[in-house]
């Protein structure tokens, strides 16, 4: 999969693009892959009639075949983006993984659909078998409508009826289900009105931070509807004791500083390695990583910034970026030369994810704003010394014990359509030298603070915790009266 698509937590797909999907599948994953899609292409109906034709379809869908006697009638239908690859999708999966695990009363059916953004192949293909298993198990449940709390796991555009083509959640009117929840966030400080009046006709709105449940509320959602329930972050996948390092300068590419032969050669040197991971965006700050890396280090230092991204809305030329964006600037080479910086951009398996993790030293992310930040957990639990942006969803995890919150300089509007006028955060670039200069040079306190924060993940975020808080909800659900 795309490594950093799955962490993106943009919550909105391409509006109005077709359902594709591009087949270039092995014989060996064809057939499992299928099974999923099915129920994908079945549903991908050209936009006109799509709504009608999908109810009448989708009601036959969910009747309950061979329900045993006695059986409890409690389902959860759960429609994300699972195939993705995206933001969405990898928290989707660290429910579902959760919940697979902690709920063990066999009345309770858990179905999955997938639903808002497009599918991604490479993402399918790097899950652990055993997941790719779990989806297509998942998959063949059946449920009542009227036993069935439906979770929709997506920006709010892909929900009931949908503003570009998916498979709409709920599947069915809203009145026909148990209850009806929407699982969503966002990385600015407001909800546009679309999405407000979206999230209205929701019974709750989950989401997953302090942040949003204040700028939700503050936009005109129904605080009566809206519930806190953070992420999960699977502690025992990022384990820093279950890994070796991947060298990540034989799977990066150098952009920006001269590699000096006899050092390659002697190659023991130890480096002080600045991992990133992000989606190529403006919102994500690279911009503000490069200068303020550039203008605090230089070749001498011995460090080494490496960034594993991948298009988002763009070419993937990101060594050309970089250099433009260097020539563009006011930065000065510095005289021993510039500090090398890489980019990652080939596909890095889910699977090898830990290990990218466990080659670096400190994890940066200056992002203007996010609606979780999930590399930010998992380097977290990989017990790495974090530096992000003191704003937006992470707030809910930052803090001066196990990270370096980074500053804000100030609020800036969003420039790009459509959430123009939206503000997010403008993170303090001289701050951050300052901080990504303290990491290498307060080695054992950035080690203390790697280790509180693997210890807080645990302690706050482990899949059993939340899906405790989330089994808890749904719980309650159930007994509520219609
Ligand atoms: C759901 O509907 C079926 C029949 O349509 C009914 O037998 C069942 O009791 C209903 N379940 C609930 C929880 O109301
Ligand atoms: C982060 O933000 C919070 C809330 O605005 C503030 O209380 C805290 O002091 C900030 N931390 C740092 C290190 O700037």
């Amino acid at each position: 999969m795309d490594a950093d698509l799955r962490h993106d937590d943009r919550p909105f797909p391409i509006p109005n693009q077709p359902h594709r999907f591009k087949f270039h599948l092995s014989p060996i994953h064809f057939s499992s892959i299928l099974i999923l899609l099915l129920a994908i292409s079945f549903f991908a109906f050209p936009k006109t009639n799509f709504y009608k034709s999908q109810s009448s379809k989708l009601t036959n869908l969910l009747k309950f075949s061979n329900q045993p006697p006695g059986f409890n009638p409690l389902c959860v239908l759960w429609m994300a983006p699972f195939l993705s690859g995206g933001g969405y999708s990898s928290e989707a999966w660290s429910y579902i993984l959760a919940l697979r695990h902690h709920i063990t009363n066999p009345g309770f059916r858990l179905v999955i659909r997938h639903h808002g953004d497009l599918e991604s192949v490479d993402f399918w293909e790097g899950l652990p078998e055993s997941v790719r298993n779990l989806a297509i198990e998942l998959h063949r449940t059946r449920c009542r409508m009227n036993e069935t709390v439906v979770i929709c796991h997506s920006e709010p555009g892909a929900w009931n009826p949908p503003l570009f083509e998916t498979l709409p959640c709920p599947p069915g009117p809203y009145q026909k289900f148990k209850s009806v929840i929407g699982r969503t966030m966002f990385e600015t400080d407001r909800v546009t009105r679309e999405h407000v009046n979206r999230c209205n006709v929701m019974d709750y709105v989950w989401v997953p931070s302090e942040f949003h449940v204040s700028t939700f509320v503050e936009s005109g959602v129904d605080p009566s509807k809206i519930v806190k329930v953070v992420q999960p972050v699977d502690v025992n996948f990022f384990d820093p004791l279950k890994y070796k390092p991947l060298s990540l300068e034989s799977v990066g590419t150098l952009v920006l500083g001269g590699k000096n032969f006899e050092e390659e050669v002697k190659l023991e040197k130890k480096r002080f390695v600045f991992l990133s991971i992000f989606k190529w965006e403006f919102r994500k700050g690279w911009d503000v990583l490069l200068e303020a890396y550039l203008k605090e280090f230089s070749k001498k230092d011995e460090v080494g910034l490496f960034l594993l991204t991948n298009p988002y809305h763009t070419d993937s030329d990101f060594g050309n970026k970089i250099l433009d964006f260097v020539e563009n600037s006011d930065l000065q080479m510095p005289l021993s030369g510039w500090a090398p910086v890489y980019v990652v951009d080939i596909h890095i398996p889910q699977t090898d994810l830990p290990r990218v993790y466990k080659a670096a030293d400190a994890f940066v992310l200056p992002s203007r704003g996010e609606g979780w930040g999930r590399p930010l957990v998992e380097a977290m639990a990989m017990s790495l010394p974090v530096i992000a942006t003191n704003w937006s969803g992470q707030t809910e995890f930052l803090t001066d014990e196990n990270s370096y919150p980074l500053p804000v300089e100030r609020m800036s509007e969003v420039k790009e359509e459509p959430f123009k006028g939206h503000m997010w955060a403008e993170p303090s670039i001289s701050k951050l030298q300052v901080l990504m200069r303290e990491v290498t040079v307060n080695v054992d306190e950035a080690k203390e603070k790697g280790r509180r924060a693997r210890q807080d993940m645990i302690d706050r975020f482990s899949p059993d915790i939340v899906a405790d808080i989330v089994h808890r909800q749904i719980e309650n659900i159930f007994h509520e009266k219609r």
